[in-house]
């Protein structure tokens, strides 16, 4: 073990704690129906495929920064598919996948010790091991007024949320924009579910309805993890503020923090093609809609869950009986607790299994 060793200084790693429940849900005849993890199980696309395998021949170093058809392709999916104008490709950067750039950007952007760093209430865990591998602080809070007169130095938000499914208005991200604005906070929108919405209109935080045109100290991070199934090839993007991607990219070159070629090719197709995309929604939409109907005949209330790929389900009790009531029926879904504090009494079910599973899962219940 190194001296100082970094692991000590973060949480535990959630998933461990479910190791008894999934044995027992894995004993179930007909076997587990995992809800727990939220991974991709539909095939990816041919199109996206055939574009990695098309360069895989290619043996050279690709760039940090991309190919320039590839942030041609996010700028144009931006818009198309969400509204978003007004980025130039050059403030378009690659990732190997966001979460790794979500828990690197504190330390990539400077922050440090004492710096504060402000996550959702309930929350994605890597925001807060973002902010601890910085060494700053970490808050919890939804509503501004929370912060009194605190001064962030970075703002996570993420609409729609993991693992609630809350959407966040356009009058609350202009409010979050013009509070950051004025204490020269950064925003970080992980916007990894906004093309997944089912009762609500989900805006980016670079939209001109929300930001009026100016990305100054806005970030918006893009996953193509569960809108193109692309989890197993690790692709993200991150844009926004033109400084700031130019500092994330010139530590980035620095870092070896590049991108793979051919999945620059595979993401390049992905971002130009929407029918794929379009096909992946209907599925969990179908998925959704039966998983749904089932929980609240099993007496479940069903909160937020207006968008992403969760369910957020409760029946007032701790969350892991409830955990352990799924794992009787062969079930597994994640505790609340895994999320935050103030989520004990919560579980989380994602839309992520094949139409076979999600239907034994509807009659198990
Ligand atoms: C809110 C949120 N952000 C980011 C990620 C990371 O996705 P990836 O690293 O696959 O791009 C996830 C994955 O589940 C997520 O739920």
């Amino acid at each position: 073990m190194p001296r100082n060793a970094v692991s000590r200084g973060l949480p535990d790693f959630p998933w461990d704690s479910l190791a008894g429940a999934k044995a027992k849900a894995q004993s179930h005849p007909d076997g587990i129906v995992n809800l727990s993890v939220g991974t991709p199980v539909d095939p990816v696309a041919p199109l996206i495929r055939d574009a990695l395998a098309s360069v895989s021949q290619v043996p050279g170093y690709p760039t940090t920064h991309g190919e320039p058809a590839l942030r041609e392709a996010a700028v144009a999916a931006l818009a198309r598919r969400y509204g978003v104008t007004g980025i130039d490709p050059v403030a378009v950067l690659p990732a190997i996948g966001t979460k790794e750039m979500i828990a690197w950007m504190p330390t990539l952007l400077g922050l440090g010790a004492g710096d504060l760093v402000v996550i959702p209430e309930v929350a994605y865990p890597t925001y807060e091991v973002g902010a601890l591998m910085a060494g700053c602080r970490v808050l919890r809070a939804d509503g501004l007024t929370r912060l009194g007169p605190e001064r962030p130095e970075l703002i996570f938000i993420n609409s729609p949320s993991n693992p609630t499914g809350k959407v966040l208005g356009i009058d609350h991200l202009r409010k979050v924009v013009d509070f950051a604005r004025s204490r020269n906070a950064i925003v970080v929108s992980d916007e990894c579910y906004l093309g997944l919405t089912w009762e609500a209109e989900a805006a980016s935080i670079l939209d001109p309805r929300v930001c009026d045109g100016d990305h100054t100290n806005l970030l918006a991070v893009h996953s193509l993890s569960k809108t193109s199934n692309l989890a197993s090839y690790r692709a993200g993007f991150v844009t926004g503020d033109p400084a700031l991607v130019a500092e994330l990219l010139e530590v980035r070159k620095h870092a070896g923090m590049i991108v793979p070629y051919p999945v620059q090719a595979a993401m390049t197709a992905a971002l130009g093609d929407d029918d794929h995309e379009n096909e992946q929604r209907e599925r969990y939409r179908k998925r959704r809609e039966i998983l749904l109907d089932a929980v609240r005949r099993a007496g479940f209330t069903v909160d937020n869950s207006e968008a992403g790929l969760y369910l957020w389900l409760t029946r007032e009790e701790a969350c892991r009986d409830t955990v352990d009531w799924f794992a009787d029926r062969g079930i597994l879904v994640a505790p609340g607790d895994f999320y935050g504090p103030g989520s004990r009494r919560h579980v989380r079910m994602a839309l992520t299994e094949t139409d076979e599973r999600i239907a034994a899962a509807a009659s198990r219940l």
